[in-house]
């Protein structure tokens, strides 16, 4: 792919995630842009407004607090996140995702680095104060979604908090939409895996149309 073709993606990621290989796409999104970052087409350049107001709530302060983004995909949101005073770890599958942070954040202070999420280092299990899912699980088909749920999870340590937000859809609606936005009933999985929600916000963005999305918070 060069230019974005929303009907080519979806037929491309469709075909990956037949063969089982869900993860074997993403890099290309990024070399795509040809190291111009405002090429990545489903990048905001922004951090979420959400997370920067339960940031306001919630900083660091000068409490040595950990947070990992996982597919932090530009950046934008492991940025805010240090500058409210986390000591930020941010990993991408994408090589090149992580090579684009690197160059649109020179002097940053966030530990950006190519992982796996269902393969990271082994130091990192409960070792996080705060951890922070922006669109991944919806970029991932079938059983993936519940692994890649238990293993942000097993991130957190205790009384740790995980920010999830996502697309969201009705329960039993789009079933074929790439991404597939969580339904309430995925969502709330987070709390039947043994985690207590904290809050939890349904909107709509501010595309034409409007996408709806969640929110939500939960403790460990
Ligand atoms: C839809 S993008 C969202 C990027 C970013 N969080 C944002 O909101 O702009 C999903 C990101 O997750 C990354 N990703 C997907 N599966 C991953 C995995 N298993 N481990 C690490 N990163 C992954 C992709 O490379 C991609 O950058």
């Amino acid at each position: 792919m060069s230019e974005f073709d929303p009907v080519k993606y979806k037929a491309m990621v469709k075909e990956h995630q037949e063969k089982d290989r869900p993860l074997a796409w993403f890099d290309s999104i990024y070399t795509d842009a040809k190291g111009d970052y405002r090429a990545v087409f489903w990048a905001d350049l922004a951090p979420s407004p959400y997370l920067v107001s339960w940031l306001e709530k919630n900083p660091a302060n000068k409490q040595r607090k950990k947070a990992v983004v996982i597919g932090c995909g530009l950046g934008d949101d492991a940025e805010a996140l240090s500058s409210f005073g986390y000591d930020v770890t941010a990993f991408d599958i994408s090589q090149e995702a992580i090579n684009l942070c690197k160059g649109r954040y020179k002097d940053t202070k966030v530990n950006y680095v190519v992982e796996n999420l269902f393969e990271y280092p082994a130091y990192w299990m409960t070792a996080y104060d705060v951890v922070y899912e922006c669109n991944t699980i919806q970029v991932l088909p079938g059983k993936y979604r519940a692994q890649a749920r238990d293993a942000m999870i097993s991130l957190l340590k205790k009384s740790g908090k995980i920010l999830v937000s996502c697309r969201s859809r009705k329960k039993g609606e789009q079933l074929d939409d790439i991404p597939l936005p969580l339904d309430k009933e995925e969502i709330d999985s987070f709390i039947e895996c043994g985690l207590k929600e904290k809050s939890f916000v349904s909107y709509d963005d501010t595309q034409i149309p409007s996408v709806p999305h969640f929110f939500a918070v939960y403790e460990k």
